[in-house]
C-alpha cells in the first residue's frame, strides 16, 4: 500500500501520497483490530539497546516507547522507515519491516507498562513555570489533561526531559513535522527558555 519511489517524486508530493496512505492504513488498522503484541515482541530485540527493555528505559536523548499510543507509534515508524522523519541513529533499522510488522511492534509497545523516564531531578521553580506555559499554550487540549495522549497524539507525560526538549526544538525549527504540521504551528513562537521549562514540567508529572 505504501510503496514509495523517492527518486521520481519530490518530497512534498511524496508526503501528500504518504498521508493518504497513512490515513488508509490507520482506518484499516482500526477496522481489523490492529497488530499482535506477541508477534511484535519477537521483532524488537534490536531496539532495546537504545529504547531500553520493553522500551521503558531509554539511554540519554532517546524516547521511551512503552505504553505509547499505538496509532502514534505506527505512524512514526512509517515516517522513520520512509525517511520523512530523519533520525540517523535509526536509519535502516526499520527497512526490513512491512506495514503489518510495524503494527505488531506498535501493539507490543503500546501494551507494555507506561514509561516513567524523566532522566533528571525535579526543580520546583522550573516545574511551576512549565505548568504555566503548558496551560497558556494549550498542550493538554490535544495531549489530554494528564498528557497521556490519544490516537496519533503521543503520550508525553514522564518522557525523558532531554528528548522532549530536542523534539520541541525540532518542531519549532521545522526540522521535524508529522503527518500534519500542528506541532510546528504550536511551537513556532516558543523561546529556548519556554521549551526548557515545558520539557522539565512534562518529564516530572
Ligand atoms: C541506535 C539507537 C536506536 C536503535 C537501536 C533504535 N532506535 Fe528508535 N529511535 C532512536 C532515536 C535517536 C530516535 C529519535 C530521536 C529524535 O527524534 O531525536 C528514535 C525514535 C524512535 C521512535 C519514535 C518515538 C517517538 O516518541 O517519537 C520509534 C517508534 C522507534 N524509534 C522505534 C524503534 C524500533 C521499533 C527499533 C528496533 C527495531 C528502534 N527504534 C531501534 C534510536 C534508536
Ligand atoms: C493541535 C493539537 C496539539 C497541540 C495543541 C499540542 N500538540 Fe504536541 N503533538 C500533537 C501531534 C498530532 C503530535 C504528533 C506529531 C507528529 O507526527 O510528529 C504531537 C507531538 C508532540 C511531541 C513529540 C513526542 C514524541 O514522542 O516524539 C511532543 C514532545 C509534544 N507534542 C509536546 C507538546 C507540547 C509541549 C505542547 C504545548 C506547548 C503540545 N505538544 C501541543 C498535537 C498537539
Amino acid at each position: 500500500m505504501l510503496q514509495i519511489h523517492r527518486t521520481r517524486w519530490t518530497d512534498s508530493v511524496q508526503r501528500v501520497f504518504l498521508i493518504i496512505g497513512l490515513a488508509t492504513l490507520s482506518a484499516t488498522a482500526t477496522a481489523q483490530g490492529k497488530g499482535d503484541p506477541a508477534r511484535g515482541a519477537a521483532k524488537v530485540a534490536a531496539c532495546a539497546a537504545c529504547h531500553g527493555p520493553e522500551g521503558g528505559k531509554p539511554i540519554a536523548g532517546m524516547p521511551a516507547l512503552s505504553g505509547q499510543q499505538e496509532e502514534f507509534l505506527v505512524l512514526q515508524m512509517i515516517l522513520l522507515r520512509e525517511g520523512l522523519r530523519d533520525v540517523p541513529a535509526m536509519n535502516g533499522m526499520l527497512k526490513a519491516f512491512s506495514d503489518p510488522d510495524l503494527m505488531d511492534i506498535a501493539a507490543y509497545y503500546s501494551n507494555t507498562k507506561p514509561f516513567t523516564a524523566s532522566g533528571s531531578e525535579r526543580n520546583p521553580q522550573r516545574y511551576a513555570l512549565g505548568a504555566d506555559i503548558s496551560k497558556a499554550m494549550g498542550c493538554g487540549s490535544c495531549h489530554m489533561g494528564n498528557y497521556t495522549g490519544q490516537r496519533q497524539v503521543p503520550r508525553i507525560t514522564n518522557q525523558r526531559e532531554d528528548y522532549l526538549a530536542a523534539a520541541l526544538k525540532a518542531y519549532r525549527d521545522n526540522r521535524r513535522s508529522g503527518v500534519d504540521t500542528s506541532m510546528n504551528a504550536v511551537m513556532y513562537k516558543a523561546t529556548d527558555a519556554d521549551i526548557a521549562a515545558l520539557a522539565h514540567y512534562l518529564a516530572h508529572q
